[in-house]
């Protein structure tokens, strides 16, 4: 199976068994709505002029419980109030294939600012070990 494919399969889980993923409604005409092979959102909340808060929301979640030792397969979300009315939805996972495993504040940050400043509408992208997810959505933690 080709690696994006199941990068997308993998979103497609998520969006489906994850409460805190508020997209928008299924797409009725998928071409509106391409799920890219980095794995941007195509709909629900948008950074917009949230961005550079969101980056520094990124900068205390990995300064916090983003980073340190992960065990395989273990998930740490937590969630960061934007302004107006909005927050953001940070997870970082080590995948379940990986044995346990150290990250730092650094790498923790230069994954989730991939998710900020390259997807508009926030976005869940697995590199070689670690899944990231930054998602902005609406209302407050
Ligand atoms: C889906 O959206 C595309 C792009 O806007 C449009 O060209 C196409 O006609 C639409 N298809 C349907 C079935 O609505
Ligand atoms: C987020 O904002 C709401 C409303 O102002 C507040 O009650 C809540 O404590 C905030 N949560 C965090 C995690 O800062």
């Amino acid at each position: 199976m080709h690696s994006s494919f199941k990068l997308l399969l993998l979103s497609i889980a998520l969006v489906s068994a994850s409460p805190i993923d508020n997209l928008a409604p299924p797409a009725t005409n998928s071409t509106l709505n391409p799920v890219s092979a980095q794995g941007c959102y195509s709909g629900g909340e948008r950074w917009a002029n949230d961005r550079a808060y969101a980056l520094q929301q990124a900068q205390a979640f990995c300064n916090d419980v983003g980073r340190g030792n992960y065990y395989a397969g273990e998930s740490r979300p937590k969630c960061y109030n934007l302004s107006s009315n909005k927050k953001v939805n940070f997870v970082l996972s080590l995948l379940s294939t990986v044995p346990g495993r150290y990250i730092d504040a650094p790498e923790c940050y230069d994954g989730m600012i991939k998710e900020i400043n390259g997807c508009d509408n926030g976005g869940d992208t697995t590199y070689t070990n670690w899944r990231y997810i930054a998602d902005p959505n609406a209302g407050n933690c």
